[in-house]
């Protein structure tokens, strides 16, 4: 006997895209100690948790130091307090109604969308709109439902839907059968958008055809414009088809401290082999039992303390802040010649690459003549090629010196 490893890793590209790139920066950086590089990739925040989260947090912290008040393992769904606030200002205000049950607290949007297509066949046929967030690709790979990659550079087995400049960034409806569609508006990578009315046409769409949307929106608290859903479930019957998941990483500046949320609704149904109705939100639930210890206890009252008067208005002021690089990357840009999309209602500026010049060319560029540090289009899929993403989560000092170091280049 010998230990086998699972074959399917051996699809996978071999590093994660945010990995390979810091690896790049890195040995760019050993060769040109001297160069002042200013990162614009990876999309992590730069502004410290809000004076409301701290106070919260540090309070939670002292309450484990004592008898009466500590806590040892808590549920693994999350805290009820917190499940509740996150339905009372998340959602009632939407008109969205959801029972504490159907809220599952984590330790982040990437693991649960990772992590939740263990609930499905591995017979079922996936589809992402590409450019796409790559773990939706990845853990789906690892679990043997991708297929080869091909040369094209979609797996064979996924069912991959352009978006670009070409289709003003719509997905089409795919034109073979689908089980299990992810999304993500406002858009990772391209800071795109579906009006009510667009993703109504994704709603119906699964209604009728007994596909299951997974509905990223993490980045749902830098929406500006109106007609723009903050939750799937503003659509009618999306709880029948819709998984939702949300962050506290990008709005109020958790990426390093963990915790998200995800939706699942009582209504929400797949079929087993013989055709029996299997519901998600209790498997979900055995799911996280079994793989999960829930979020700790100090992190869940920082969560909740995001709610409260003084933190609505602390993390307003940082999305302000965000959204004001936002708006300066993309008036710069646009200043140069290029061609610039997202920004409006995300934090992610997708830019149109110069003379057509491919995704790591114009990344290399960037680095190399600028030492501002994107990420490259098609590390996001193929049709991410020829273009580069920036975040809006640096400095203002950087994000303006940045976009000055660009401005002089000859592209
Ligand atoms: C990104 O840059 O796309 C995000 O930071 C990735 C993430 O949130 O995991």
């Amino acid at each position: 006997m010998v230990a086998k490893v699972n074959e399917y890793f051996k699809l996978i590209e071999n590093n994660y895209l945010f990995v390979d790139i810091a690896k790049k920066v890195d040995e760019y950086q050993k060769e040109n100690p001297s160069a002042e590089i200013i990162k614009m990739g990876i999309g992590d925040v730069t502004r410290p948790l809000p004076k409301s989260v701290i106070k919260a947090f540090k309070a939670a912290v002292d309450e484990m130091a004592d008898y009466e008040s500590f806590r040892g393992y808590g549920p693994e769904q999350g805290y009820a307090f917190l499940i509740d606030t996150i339905i009372e200002n998340d959602y009632n205000p939407l008109g969205i109604s959801l029972d504490t049950s159907e809220v599952f607290v984590s330790d982040g949007a990437k693991c649960d969308t990772g992590n939740f297509q263990e609930l499905f066949s591995k017979d079922n046929v996936i589809a992402v709109t590409d450019p796409v967030y790559p773990v939706y690709i990845d853990s789906n790979v690892i679990a043997g439902r991708s297929g080869k990659l091909s040369d094209n550079g979609e797996y064979e087995n996924i069912v991959y839907i352009p978006t670009t400049k070409e289709n003003g960034f719509i997905p089409s409806l795919p034109d073979v059968p689908v089980d299990i569609i992810y999304l993500c508006y406002p858009n990772n990578p391209t800071g795109t958008t579906l009006t009510k009315d667009q993703l109504k046409v994704w709603v119906d769409y699964a209604r009728e055809n007994k596909a299951i949307i997974l509905y990223d929106v993490a980045y749902e608290a830098f929406i500006t414009e109106n007609n723009i859903p903050h939750s799937i479930y503003e659509i009618d019957g999306a709880k029948e088809v819709a998984v939702e998941f949300k962050s506290f990483s990008k709005v109020a500046g958790f990426t390093g401290t963990r915790c998200a949320y995800t939706v699942v609704p009582k209504e929400l149904k797949v079929e087993d082999e013989d055709g029996n109705d299997v519901y998600l939100n209790p498997l979900w639930n055995r799911r996280q039992s079994t793989k999960f210890n829930g979020v700790s206890y100090p992190v869940q009252r920082a969560a909740q303390a995001i709610y409260t008067l003084e933190g609505k208005k602390e993390i307003l002021e940082n999305i302000e802040y965000y959204m004001k690089n936002a708006s300066i990357i993309r008036e710069n840009l646009e200043k140069i010649g290029l061609t610039v999309y997202g920004g409006v209602n995300s934090p992610y500026i997708w830019v149109k690459t110069p003379k057509d010049m491919d995704s790591w060319s114009f990344f290399d560029i960037l680095l190399d003549k600028a030492h501002v540090v994107g990420t490259p289009g098609v590390g996001f899929g193929p049709s991410g090629e020829g273009y580069l993403r920036l975040t809006a989560f640096n400095t203002l000092k950087n994000t303006k010196k940045a976009m000055d170091r660009i401005s002089k280049l000859d592209i």
